[in-house]
C-alpha cells in the first residue's frame, strides 16, 4: 500500500498549495491511500466540513486531528460525528459514559491495496489539553482489535505533539507493532525519516504546508507584540499570501505491515 501523508495544513496559503502540488504528488507517487492533519485547516484553528470537501475532491481519504480540532465545535459536529466521516479526532480523550466526545479517534479505509487503520493521538507535554495516556490508549485499542480478529495491511499513527522524545518513545513502543508513525503539529520537517527493526517507518515531524516565510503560518507581526511585551491579546493573523508557500508530505510504501519505503517531501513553491 502506497501512502502519502500530509503534516498541518495551515491557514488559507493552504488552498492554492494543496490544489496546486497534491495532484502532482498524486501522478508521481500513485498513493492508495492519502492523509492529512486538518487541525489547522481553517483560520488556523478549526476544520470547516467545506473545507474538508474541498480537501476530499483533491483525493485525500482521512483527516487527522490536533489541539485546535475541537475548535468551533458547532459547525464541525455533524461532519466529524457520521460514522463514516474521514475526519478523526485524538483517540487519547477520556472517556465519559455522560459526556460522550464526539467523533471517533481511528478510522478503519478500505483501499485498493487493503484495509488500512489510521489512529490519531495527542501529546500531554506543553499542549494544553487534559488528554488521557497516549501509550495506554493506543495499546488498548490494538489489543481490543487484535481480539477483535481485525487484520490491517498498514496500520498509521499520526502523533501530534509537541516534544521530540514524546514520539521518539512512541515509536519505540509501538515498533513492529505499527507500519507508519509520524509526528505533526510543529510545522517543521525533521530530517529524521528511516525505518526502525526493519518493519515501523517513522519520521519526527512531517512539517506543514502553508507561508514559508511565517510564525508557523502565522503573519510574524501577529506573534511580535506577544513575545516582546508577554501580553497575549494581540491575535494572530493566517494572511491569504505572506510570499511563497511550502509543501510538506510523507511517503511510505507498506507491504503486509511492513513498512518497505519512506520518503519525505518538502517543495519550496517558486518565486514568479
Ligand atoms: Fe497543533
Amino acid at each position: 500500500m502506497k501512502i502519502l501523508a500530509f503534516g498541518d495544513i495551515f491557514g488559507q496559503k493552504w488552498r492554492t498549495l494543496v490544489a496546486r502540488y497534491a495532484p502532482e504528488l498524486r501522478r508521481q507517487y500513485a498513493p492508495d491511500l492519502m492523509i492529512a492533519n486538518t487541525e489547522n485547516l481553517t483560520q488556523g484553528k478549526w476544520p470547516v466540513p467545506s473545507h474538508l470537501e474541498e480537501l476530499e475532491a483533491l483525493g485525500f481519504q482521512v483527516f487527522t486531528g490536533g489541539n485546535h480540532t475541537f475548535a468551533h465545535m458547532t459547525e464541525l459536529r455533524p461532519y466529524i460525528d457520521r460514522s463514516d466521516s474521514p475526519q478523526i479526532r485524538a483517540l487519547n480523550y477520556f472517556e465519559h459514559p455522560n459526556y460522550p466526545v464526539p467523533g471517533r479517534g481511528y478510522r478503519i479505509v478500505q483501499t485498493g491495496k487493503g484495509r488500512a487503520l489510521v489512529i490519531s493521538l495527542l501529546g500531554a507535554t506543553f499542549m494544553g489539553d487534559d488528554v488521557d495516556n497516549a501509550f495506554i490508549a493506543i495499546d488498548r485499542l490494538l489489543s481490543r482489535l487484535e481480539l477483535e480478529g481485525e487484520k490491517f495491511e498498514a496500520i498509521v499513527v499520526d502523533y501530534h505533539r509537541e516534544t521530540t522524545s514524546e514520539i521518539a518513545l512512541m515509536t519505540e513502543y509501538l515498533r513492529g507493532r505499527v507500519s507508519l508513525i509520524y509526528g505533526t503539529h510543529t510545522h517543521v520537517q525533521t530530517n529524521d525519516e528511516r525505518i526502525i527493526g526493519g518493519y515501523t517507518g517513522t519520521i519526527t515531524d512531517i512539517g506543514a504546508t502553508g507561508s514559508l516565510d511565517s510564525a508557523i503560518g502565522a503573519t510574524y507581526g501577529s506573534f511580535m507584540p506577544s513575545a516582546l511585551t508577554g501580553v497575549r491579546f494581540f491575535g494572530s493573523k493566517m494572511e491569504p499570501d505572506l510570499g511563497p508557500g511550502v509543501v510538506c508530505a510523507l511517503y511510505a510504501e507498506v507491504v503486509n505491515g511492513v513498512c518497505v519505503a519512506i520518503e519525505k517531501i518538502r517543495i519550496i513553491e517558486p518565486v514568479e
